[in-house]
């Protein structure tokens, strides 16, 4: 019962036979995942090193557009990584390289906004990531105009509905524990209620770590998962090694919420707080009221810069690895958990049994 852009429901049908949702996943990424996984975009982590190796692997690989500094760096990445996706497709077409993602901050503050979209519109970068605001008008057509994909994340049913009446093509839900800035609700909460007014492409993100956490994002009605701690402690991250080595040693008490260093909610790595200077459990809570913003932003330690984000789910990560070696393992997790799923639901497997 489509009611509107982009999937808008009602009511999402289910198919009469199986129960299930037809599957949103658009055409631009059939066939050529691996795993129904996207490398989240990463500020000063992600570069074209770990995009290039995540679609390699297999998994959209993405990366925010202000990484690439000065603003000309964008043309020289984005021509570095079609050249080795097109090498790794000619080396090997019977496993082509997953497409790739720019994320885009649609804010004020992005002086550059106009001038990055003009560069990823010559480009047709597949899928264009879009945060903070709903893309204006003028961003979404851009990518349509060639085909590309606008994927928009969001923290709250209020923002799906404004997204989607910009016309993007896919929600990311940006839950509780996500690394990062990220939402205070569960996945529980937001994906069903989300999924009563959107049949199209969902994808979900918050403490998403491991292989079986990516299968059960997909039990909650996710098409895809959006990973980013993960790829923090990866070869290929462009992470300070000790960042790297915090998210190994960490586990979710390590990790703190608070809007101090950004102004907006975000998860950090409490080490790199005590670090800088402050106690991280005796936060100040910003003034917005009082405060001269711009002030205190000057006084306080650069967030991303000095102060490390990452998710509640670093407790799962044991290792820093090649990509290639990271995503086997996440496939190994995926499957294992695959295969558990009948023993796990024991008595509740069938109805038969249960009766
Ligand atoms: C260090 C760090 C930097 C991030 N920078 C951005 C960014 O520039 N743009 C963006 O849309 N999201 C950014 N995010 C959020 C991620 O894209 C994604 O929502 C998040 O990593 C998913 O949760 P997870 O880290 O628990 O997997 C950042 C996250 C982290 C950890």
């Amino acid at each position: 019962m489509l009611a509107g852009p982009a999937g808008l429901l009602q009511t999402v049908a289910l198919d009469a036979e199986t129960g299930t949702r037809p599957m949103p996943l658009p055409e631009l990424l059939k066939g050529r995942l691996r795993l129904p996984v996207i490398g989240a975009p990463m500020f000063l982590v992600s570069g074209p090193e770990l995009v290039i190796a995540q679609c390699r692997a297999g998994i959209v690989g993405s990366f925010p557009a202000l990484n690439a500094r000065p603003q000309d760096v964008l043309e020289e990445w984005l021509a570095q990584i079609e050249d080795a996706l097109a090498q790794h497709d000619a080396a090997h077409p019977e496993r082509p390289a997953a497409p790739f993602a720019v994320n885009q901050i649609v804010h004020g503050s992005n002086e550059r906004l106009e001038h990055d979209m003009a560069v990823c519109l010559k480009h047709r970068v597949p899928i264009i990531i879009t945060s903070l605001r709903p893309p204006n008008p003028d961003v979404v057509a851009a990518a349509h105009s060639y085909g590309g994909l606008v994927f928009h994340d969001v923290i709250s049913l209020r923002h799906a509905e404004k997204a989607l009446e910009g016309g993007v093509d896919g929600l990311i839900l940006v839950c509780a524990g996500a690394g990062g800035h990220a939402g205070p609700l569960s996945p529980f909460a937001l994906l069903p209620e989300v999924r009563r007014i959107f049949d199209g492409t969902v994808i979900l993100s918050g403490a998403i770590t491991t292989g079986r956490a990516v299968l059960a994002a997909t039990a909650l009605g996710a098409d895809l998962a959006y990973m980013g701690t993960r790829f923090i402690a990866t070869e290929e991250s462009r992470a300070d090694p000790r960042y790297k080595q915090m998210v190994v040693d960490t586990t979710a008490k390590d990790i703190v919420y608070t809007p101090m260093f950004s102004g907006v909610h975000g998860n950090y790595l409490k080490p790199s707080i005590a670090a800088a200077g402050l106690d991280p459990d005796n936060l100040p809570v910003p003034d917005k009221t009082k405060a001269d913003y711009k002030t205190n932003r000057r006084s306080r330690p650069a967030a991303w810069r000095d102060i490390w984000g990452a998710g509640q789910g670093v407790g799962s990560i044991d290792s820093i690895l090649p990509v290639a070696a990271c995503v086997d393992c996440i496939e190994a997790e995926y499957r294992a958990a695959l295969d558990a799923l009948g023993a796990v639901a024991g008595p509740f497997a069938t109805r038969a049994a249960a009766e």
